[in-house]
Parts: C-alpha cells; sequence; structure tokens
C-alpha cells in the first residue's frame, strides 16, 4: 500500500485538509475525495481542458497537477463561482447567449473565464459581462 501525504488546500474558500497517495491527480482529489464533481476528465492526453480550474488564480489543467502540488494553494472550481444564491455573471451570460455546446466542458468555461490572463475579473450582469481591475 502506497503512503499517504498530507496536505491542505483551501478550495471555493474552504480550507481542506486530507491525506493522499502521491500519485494521486487533483482531478481525481477534487472529484473522488470532495465530491466537486463539476471539474471534469474529458481525455486521457492533456488536450481538452474539461479539467481546468484556476490555481492560486491561474488556469491549470487538474489532469497534469498532482494533489500534493496544491498542498497551500487556493482552488477555485466551478462549485466555488456562485455566491449568495446567484449564479456569477459568467455564468449567467453563458446561459442568456447560449454559450454551451454539449456541455461537458462549461463548468471549465465558466469556471476559468471568471478572469483573464491578466488577473481583471469578470462582472456585470447576463445582459453584458464586463471587464473590471482587481
Ligand atoms: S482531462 Fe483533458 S486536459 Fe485534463
Amino acid at each position: 500500500m502506497a503512503s499517504k501525504v498530507p496536505i491542505t488546500v483551501t478550495v471555493n474558500g474552504n480550507r481542506r485538509e486530507a491525506e493522499v497517495e502521491a500519485r494521486l491527480l487533483l482531478v481525481h482529489f477534487l472529484r473522488e475525495s470532495l465530491g466537486l464533481t463539476g471539474t471534469h476528465v474529458g481525455c486521457d492526453t492533456s488536450n481538452c481542458s474539461a479539467c481546468a480550474v484556476l490555481m492560486d488564480g491561474k488556469v491549470v489543467k487538474s489532469c497534469t497537477v498532482l494533489a500534493v502540488q496544491a498542498d497551500g494553494r487556493d482552488i477555485l472550481t466551478v462549485e466555488g463561482l456562485a455566491t449568495g444564491g446567484g449564479l456569477h455573471p459568467v455564468q449567467e451570460a453563458f446561459i442568456a447567449k447560449h454559450g454551451l455546446q454539449c456541455g461537458f466542458c462549461t463548468p471549465r468555461r465558466t469556471g476559468t473565464r471568471q478572469r483573464t490572463r491578466s488577473g481583471r475579473e469578470y462582472r456585470g450582469t447576463s445582459a453584458g459581462a464586463r471587464v473590471t481591475r482587481r
């Protein structure tokens, strides 16, 4: 049996402690250990990005990151977008503008689009998400 490694990760604002196998991928930690199934596995080749989440504000493919590499980091999944019972403006915009196709990668697309590459955050309404400085 493989030895376990203790990790502490902040996921969607909640501090989570766990002991994981060193080879466990972050995507499997999120889905199977934490029950956050909005992050999907879409391929076996790290090409699709269905598994993308934000780690310390930067987009990472969670199928290429080990859970132990997330130790001490801040992870945001699609489940962490909505606050106060309402959808994030990007989620509202996806609905208003029919921004999904089959829907499989929609959690990734909305979850990672709430920030731009420059770190600015999308805010606004379904009528028009806008970018604001953070
Ligand atoms: S599951 Fe396809 S890139 Fe991660």
